[in-house]
């Protein structure tokens, strides 16, 4: 153990004896209209988020985090893995742009490479189980080489089905048998590099895949029947994984592998499980299981170490997991909590939102009133509105799920008409629609008013220069008809 890490070991202890909460959050920006990331980072301070995970490396986020302090794990998209695995050249040119240039020039406390995202997914059909390894490779000697190997740690965020337990037991926890090796060699590697083992926990899926799951096991109320693992009591699901994980690296060797959990959360809609009351209980008792400072049962009296998913809703993600997909945020897409939560970490004692986010007009496009339920335009119409808006809101035991057939086709309506920016042409469904002012939201049911687009640093200057050209072209357009 070097001064380093020592110096941060005291960091950690000093945290913990003086009782402040630390807690991150995942970042990501699958949206159709995401925040300026000055916002992003204005809110991730108010709240007392010290740390944050990204799936990319966005320049403009990266440089909003510049001097924030704020502790960033930044990520390497699976398509690129390929590239990274077969080139040094290419790992060097990825640390120096993407880390170096961050951590020199924007001061951005970068702290952790992501390489990958879930490669082993059982939906990949192993596609990234051959790149993993030789770019987790390359990017570790990268950093080395460009000396920032005792700051900045590789890690791999693997999803739980990476190890199992035969008997459901954590003590049978090992890892999977047709990755076996591969993820032997990844945690040696991990732990001569001092890196820690990431891992995403969802107890929502359990529930979502399996409708026996019992409920109560899912959150941390200690209300579920518990687990008896050879006189470990285990009250909930969060722990029971967790231990599989730390069974599974003991069994092998790594008993003190450090690990992170990289994601943990709950969605609030889309599925009849996802819902704000669902959710607020996960992630508050999530919240209270780790500042309480018990641990789980194999590694007791330890910090865990976790990044809640999500900070904000993500309207542009694929569904093919669930229409809950796009609902993981503790904010909404515009920055507004979906219901109190306390992390610990400031003393308001629950969430604050953002500020400074500028939205379009107050105006919404729904049915009209004299058309017809029946007509024949309805159902393409709503088909083209939901490809293209977002319609996972509504449909059994979703936010929206009680509005009638009025309503139904008024929000898939309303929410193109919002995709698109509020353009006039977006609220011509043939002699079915009309834009209105008075708000059709219900007090479970939100009609979206989007936020104003942002369009980046660079596209910012462009923006800016285009509408200087537009202004001018109009004056001279102004003269030449008063002339
Ligand atoms: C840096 O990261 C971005 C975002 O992930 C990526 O598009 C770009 O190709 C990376 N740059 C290099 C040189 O690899
Ligand atoms: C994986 O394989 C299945 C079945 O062969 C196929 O439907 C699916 O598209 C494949 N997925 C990927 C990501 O290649
Ligand atoms: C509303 O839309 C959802 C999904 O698009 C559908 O399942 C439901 O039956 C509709 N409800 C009414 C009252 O039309
Ligand atoms: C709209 O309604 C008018 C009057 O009822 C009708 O003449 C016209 O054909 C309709 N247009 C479409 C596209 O359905």
């Amino acid at each position: 153990m070097g001064l380093y890490h020592l110096a941060i070991g005291l960091v950690s202890f000093l945290s913990m004896v003086s009782g402040a909460m630390t807690i991150g959050a995942n970042w990501g920006t699958q949206a159709s209209h995401p925040l300026d990331p000055a916002i992003v980072v204005r809110l991730l301070r108010e709240n007392g988020i010290q740390k944050v995970k990204l799936f990319d490396a966005d320049y403009d986020t990266l440089k909003a985090l510049g001097k924030s302090g704020i502790e960033v794990m930044v990520g390497i998209p699976n398509d690129m893995l390929a590239t990274l695995a077969t080139s040094m050249k290419a790992a060097e040119k990825w640390v120096s742009v993407n880390v170096s240039t961050h951590v020199t020039k924007n001061n951005v406390n970068i702290r952790y490479v992501a390489v990958g995202n879930e490669p082993f997914l059982q939906t990949y059909n192993g596609s990234f189980l051959r790149a993993t390894f030789p770019a987790l490779q390359n990017v570790q000697a990268a950093l080395v080489k460009a000396g920032l190997g005792r700051t900045v740690s590789v890690t791999v965020p693997q999803n739980a089905d990476v190890y199992e337990s035969s008997s459901g037991l954590p003590s049978d926890g090992d890892f999977r048998a047709d990755i076996r090796d591969l993820m032997l060699t990844i945690v040696k590697f991990l732990n001569d590099a001092t890196a820690p083992f990431t891992v995403n926990i969802y107890p929502f899926i359990s529930l979502y895949t399996d409708s026996n799951f019992p409920v109560d096991y899912a959150f941390f109320d200690g209300n579920a029947n518990p687990v008896n693992d050879g006189g470990a009591s285990y009250y909930n699901m969060f722990d029971a994984n967790y231990d599989t994980l730390v069974h599974a690296l003991q069994k092998n060797g790594f008993a003190n592998l450090p690990i992170i959990v990289g994601e943990i959360g709950w969605p609030t809609d889309g599925d009849r499980n996802a819902n704000i009351e669902y959710a607020r209980r996960f992630n508050q008792g999530f919240m209270s299981h780790i500042s309480s400072g018990k641990g789980t049962p194999m590694r007791p009296n330890t910090g865990i170490n976790a990044f809640l998913f999500s900070l904000i809703d993500e309207d542009a993600k694929s569904i093919d997991p669930g229409n809950f997909e796009r609902h993981w945020g503790i904010f909404t897409f515009d920055g507004i909590p979906k219901y109190a939560l306390n992390l610990g970490t400031t003393n308001a004692g629950t969430l604050i939102p953002a500020k400074g986010v500028q939205y379009q007009g107050r105006k919404w496009c729904v049915m009209k009133q004299s058309a017809k339920l029946d007509d024949p335009q309805v159902a393409p119409s709503v088909s083209y509105a939901c490809g293209l808006g977002d319609c996972t809101s509504l449909g059994y035991g979703t936010s929206c799920g009680d509005l009638n057939a009025w309503g139904n086709i008024s929000y898939a309506f309303n929410s193109y008409f919002q995709m698109q920016d509020q353009h006039d042409d977006a609220c011509k469904f043939p002699n079915l629609s009309t834009i209105t002012k008075t708000d059709p939201s219900t007090s479970t049911c939100r009609f979206e008013i989007m936020i104003q687009p942002y369009y980046g640093g660079a596209a910012e200057t462009l923006g800016r220069a285009k509408k200087a050209l537009g202004l001018v072209a109009g004056l001279i357009l102004f003269f030449l008809t008063i002339v």
